[in-house]
């Protein structure tokens, strides 16, 4: 048989030739796809034959490719493209070295821990929670990582047992306070958990993968990667988190001391409170003192923020992930209190930009449901800025946008502003007339929807300009005081229905 190259050929046939049974010669054509199809119905057929834990395996690599490779590598490695813009970075399987497990230090974790892992994500990271795969699918997937690290799991982990978390009680929290400082768990955690410890602010404090790294806010339920039930917390300080500073607490504090702890975790963990308004009630003073017990008593809205990615320098790792905002008024002023956590403050002379804080409200107030575009409005449709920064002068500053590239500062600055950080916590109060005067300037009337924004930026983030943490629009409405009718007719009204109630009785009694 040889090979005829007298003609030119489409390239999916071959021409053989060969002499035939009666001695003649005869060209013989084959098209390539003949026997790619050949081999396909083989395989196929292999397939069908080989046992099923082989079939699963390939589904596990397809699901795998498709779905996680494009942030964890499709070697496993954590190679790619996604990483760039991930902070803490995709996990690199080769590497072998598992952050969550049920399993102690060192150890491989189980696959309850990976599956774990992809059913619920790691909240806080970009790893997201799967739910669109089926169990076997997972299972699949689990095995196909578990791949890219043969030494590690040459030996299977055996998980720890884990009992049922005792009650919460104020008792128990309080131990599990006491247990928080005999551990020094504040050295990076911080007093209060905030995961502003001192230990956090070396440059050389990193991961096992080289990157700078910071510990865990405590208070911040919803970036608990590993689950923020007492459970989970528990395990985590059983078990510690391998390759990041943070160790495991079996051998050094006893079990029911580590129950403790996470129940005292779940105790100062901040419950969000969401909604689209804030009401803002009338009070006869403002006190000076930013810390000041009134501001507890008054209700509150926290307003999830996200890395602005819309313009240049975009945001896709922003450090404040909510903001907490409380307000109050006067006859004369309305305050707005804005709350959040900062694990390291940044006054501008650390090289790094300053930490700081914007309200934005729209230029005009519309009767409609209609908005400025969310960040820094447009030509058509301005924002006001109210700006403060942690700089040594404390300062607040008034500026009109109108999109990002035409910000200037107003004529006449109407605003005060002034901050305090105190372990952890930023807290800046914005102080401004309810009516300025300023054309410029929209009026706080009472009763009425008024759009606000909040814009936050952490130095140590590099966070400035368009690069921040911002939120969607918001209100909040400076309520009425309630009418005294209101306070008098509700007793009024049930005296009345009792008396009606009472004679109706008397009534049924004697007929
Ligand atoms: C958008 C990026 C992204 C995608 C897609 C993604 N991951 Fe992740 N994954 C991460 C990041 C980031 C982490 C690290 C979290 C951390 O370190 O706290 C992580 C962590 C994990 C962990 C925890 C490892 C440990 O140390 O315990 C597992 C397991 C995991 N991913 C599996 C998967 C699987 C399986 C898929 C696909 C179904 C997937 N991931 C898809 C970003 C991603
Ligand atoms: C040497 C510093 C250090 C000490 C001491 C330390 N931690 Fe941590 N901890 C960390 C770091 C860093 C992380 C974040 C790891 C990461 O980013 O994955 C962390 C994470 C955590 C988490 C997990 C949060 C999550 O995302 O799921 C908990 C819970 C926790 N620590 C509790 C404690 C408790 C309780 C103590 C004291 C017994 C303690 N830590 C002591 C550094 C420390």
């Amino acid at each position: 048989m040889f090979l005829d190259s007298r003609w030119s050929l489409p390239s999916n046939v071959v021409i053989g030739g060969g002499n035939d049974k009666k001695g003649g010669f005869q060209y013989v054509v084959i098209s390539k796809l003949g026997v790619r199809m050949r081999r396909f119905l083989i395989l196929s057929a292999l397939l069908i034959l080989l046992p099923f834990s082989a079939f699963s395996e390939d589904k596990g690599k397809q699901l795998y490719d498709q779905w996680c490779a494009q942030c964890h590598g499709y070697q496993g490695d954590a190679e790619s493209y996604a990483r760039n813009f991930t902070n803490p970075k995709p996990r690199d399987f080769a590497f072998g070295v598992y952050k969550f497990r049920s399993t102690p230090s060192g150890k491989a974790p189980t696959d309850e821990d990976i599956i774990r892992s992809i059913r619920k994500g790691n909240p806080g990271t970009s790893m997201p929670a799967w739910k669109r795969f089926s169990d076997e699918e997972v299972k699949a997937i689990t095995e196909h990582v578990k791949k890219f690290a043969p030494d590690t799991f040459a030996m299977k982990g055996q998980a720890i047992k884990i009992g049922k978390a005792p009650s919460c009680g104020e008792d128990t929290i309080k131990k599990g306070k006491e247990v928080y400082k005999s551990a020094k768990c504040f050295d990076c955690h911080g007093d209060s958990g905030r995961g502003n410890g001192q230990k956090g602010w070396d440059e050389k404090f990193k991961d096992d993968w080289g990157e700078k790294i910071y510990p865990a806010n405590l208070t911040h339920p919803w970036e608990m990667r590993n689950g923020a039930s007492p459970e989970d917390l528990y395990r985590t300080i059983t078990t510690g988190l391998s390759g990041t500073p943070m160790t495991s607490y079996m051998d050094s504090i006893a079990d029911e001391q580590r129950w403790q702890l996470a129940c005292y975790i779940t105790s100062i963990q901040l419950s969000k409170k969401l909604g689209v308004a804030l009401p803002v009630k009338k009070v006869s003073a403002i006190p000076s003192d930013i810390d000041d017990k009134m501001w507890d008593s008054q209700g509150y809205l926290d307003i999830p923020l996200g890395g602005q990615i819309m313009f240049e320098p975009r945001n896709f790792i922003p450090s404040a992930t909510n903001v907490r905002v409380r307000g109050v008024y006067t006859e004369k002023e309305a305050v707005l209190l804005v709350e959040w956590s900062d694990k390291k403050p940044n006054k501008g002379d650390d090289g790094m930009p300053v930490d700081s804080a914007i309200v934005q409200v729209p230029s005009k107030l519309t009767d409609g449901a209609d908005k400025p575009y969310f960040f820094r409005g447009t030509d058509k449709a301005g924002v006001a800025l109210y700006q403060w920064k942690s700089s040594a002068s404390d300062a607040a500053t008034e500026l009109n946008a109108k999109g990002v590239s035409d910000i200037k500062e107003q004529e006449r600055q109407d605003i005060k502003a002034s901050g305090s950080y105190n372990d952890g916590t930023y807290r800046v109060i914005f102080r401004r007339p309810l009516n300025t005067g300023d054309q410029d300037d929209i009026v706080f009337d009472k009763g009425k929807f008024i759009p606000f924004s909040v814009t936050l930026y952490d130095g140590q983030n590099t966070e400035d300009g368009s690069k921040g943490a911002v939120s969607a629009w918001y209100y909040l409405m400076l309520e009425p005081e309630t009418p005294m009718k209101v306070y008098i007719l509700p007793p009024v009204v049930s005296l009345i229905v009792l008396g009606v109630g009472i004679g109706l009785h008397k009534k049924l009694k004697k007929g």
